[in-house]
């Protein structure tokens, strides 16, 4: 059997976070130098009872040629009909067999797939009858690794690749993931979880012969991790306003809030950033925490300043 060849472009995206992986985010991921990425997770019953707020998670048209629209259910026709109606807003469906939230898992969907993998099989063969590019993202088993199984039931019914988060459902996000996993390479086969450096990205895709990675919490507050690049402080501050305006732009002022998720990783390794993040997740005006944020860098700058000063004396 001929591998199949990879209709992503590039080897390394950004991988799907609920309430996360937006559209303003996946901006600020492409423009620093993710290859493509997820929309989070879209419930395939919310597509069929067409609810707007499907506008906020599909794929904008900017952006429709990299990004795959991953949906979640239990039933084979609620997914394969669901995946009809929305595949040409973005590059390719995935199937998410892989959230371990117990919401998803107690109705039978996401992880809760690795439990009947007989069911698996079929919602893989009703989505791939529809799908024109189709990717399953799963986990390694349901309480024990059985990757060898889910994969050869993902091949036989004919993905196009495969995301694979090196942990079990029951694990959650607990221990290690690992990155040494079952590849007889039959299709592309892209690796999930603890990516949190270039680095990193490097060995998992390299070592372990893997075509490539999603990252997923390493890119929180770090865009530059696709390419390796080392912000300046002021890449970051420019990061953090065009991540702010663009929050702004989606969400009005509720922007301010959603961008708190982000805050922590914008401030990640910075001196005196435990007492800013005090400070920053309370304010609820753009223009006040972009003030904030100006006025915290500069007082990081002096601060690093400082410290260089002293090395070059030293
Ligand atoms: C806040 C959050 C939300 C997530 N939402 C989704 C989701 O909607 N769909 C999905 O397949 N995986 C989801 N995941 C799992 C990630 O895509 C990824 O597989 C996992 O976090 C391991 O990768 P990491 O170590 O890079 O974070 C989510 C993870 C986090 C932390």
């Amino acid at each position: 059997m001929v591998k199949k060849a990879s209709f992503l472009p590039g080897n390394i995206g950004l991988a799907p976070m609920a309430g996360i992986t937006d559209y303003t985010f996946r901006r600020i991921c492409f423009a620093r130098g993710a290859h493509f990425a997820f929309t989070e997770m879209i419930s395939a019953k919310s597509i069929l009872m067409n609810l707007s707020v499907n506008e906020t998670y599909l794929p904008r048209e900017d952006e429709k040629y990299k990004v795959g629209v991953q949906l979640f259910g239990s039933d084979p026709y609620e997914l394969s009909e669901a995946a009809s109606i929305v595949q040409e807003r973005g590059l390719w469906i995935d199937l998410n067999a892989g959230c371990p939230v117990n919401k998803v898992v107690k109705k039978g969907a996401g992880s809760g797939l690795l439990r009947d993998l007989h069911k698996l099989k079929i919602i893989v063969r009703e989505m791939r009858k529809v799908a024109k590019r189709f990717t399953v993202k799963t986990r390694i088993g349901w309480d024990k690794y059985e990757f060898e199984k889910i994969y050869d039931i993902l091949v036989s019914e004919g993905v196009d690749a495969i995301f694979i988060h090196g942990r079990t459902a029951k694990q959650m996000y607990s221990g290690e993931a690992v990155w040494d996993i079952y590849n007889p390479g039959l299709v592309p086969l892209y690796i999930s979880g603890d990516v949190y450096s270039h680095d990193d990205f490097k060995r998992a895709t390299e070592k372990y012969g893997m075509d490539g990675a999603i990252v997923a919490r390493g890119a929180i507050g770090n865009p530059w991790i696709f390419s390796g690049a080392k912000p300046s402080l002021n890449e970051r501050i420019k990061t953090v306003f065009e991540h702010i305006d663009g929050l702004y732009s989606e969400y009005g002022t509720h922007g301010v809030v959603e961008f708190r998720k982000f805050i922590a990783g914008y401030t990640k390794d910075l001196p005196y950033a435990r007492e800013f993040r005090n400070v920053a997740m309370k304010i609820t005006d753009t223009d006040e925490l972009k003030r904030a944020f100006i006025e915290y860098f500069r007082r990081v700058e002096n601060v690093l300043e400082g410290i260089y000063a002293q090395n070059e004396r030293g």
